[in-house]
């Protein structure tokens, strides 16, 4: 079935940011191993995994459409210079679209769980949006699956928070030598 094309747009730069945010994941599940953070490298990769699985579902949906998936032009952020995060953070809360795929790795673990959760934030925004258009243009196989990667990106933010109340309970040194 040939798609819509604001819809094809959608699913592309959908597909944008779950490959930054697998690539983003990677990252800081290298640097938890560097660091011997065993589970929390283990959650990284789980959740890198859960992203290019989203990612996979949306190329499937783009070439069903008769869409060219696009999977290059991923940017990359170190956010150990101060200069790049305050531009990346800046990038994301704007969510400027040229830039929607930065990928923002963060210096230390709780900068790491920020950005994620940033980033989780931007997803939920995006599908919910993505779910109406399909709704007006009456796609609903598209709008099936958002629903359904919705779900997840609700869950991995539950996850985050989870995380982050943790560390805010016991502080970030008693919670780092549980990750080991
Ligand atoms: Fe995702």
């Amino acid at each position: 079935m040939k798609g819509d094309r604001e819809i094809i747009k959608l699913l592309n730069s959908l597909l944008a940011n779950e490959l930054s945010s697998a690539h983003q994941y990677l990252h800081h599940a290298e640097v938890a191993d560097d660091w011997d953070y065993d589970k929390l490298r283990k959650h990284f990769q789980k959740r890198a995994s859960d992203e290019l699985k989203h990612a996979e579902s949306l190329v499937y949906r783009i070439q069903s459409l008769r869409g060219k998936p696009i999977t290059s032009g991923l940017q990359m952020t170190d956010t150990t210079d101060p200069r790049q995060r305050r531009e990346a953070t800046k990038i994301k809360a704007d969510a400027i679209k040229a830039y929607n795929n930065a990928i923002i790795i963060g210096p230390d673990v709780s900068q790491q769980l920020a950005n994620e959760h940033l980033s989780k934030k931007d997803a939920i925004k995006a599908y919910s949006e993505g779910i109406s258009l399909c709704n007006d243009r009456k796609d609903f196989a598209t709008r099936d699956i958002f629903r359904s990667i919705l779900e997840d990106e609700d869950r991995h933010i539950d996850q985050i928070e989870e995380m982050q109340e943790q560390i805010s309970q016991m502080t970030i040194g008693a919670f780092l030598r549980t990750q080991v």
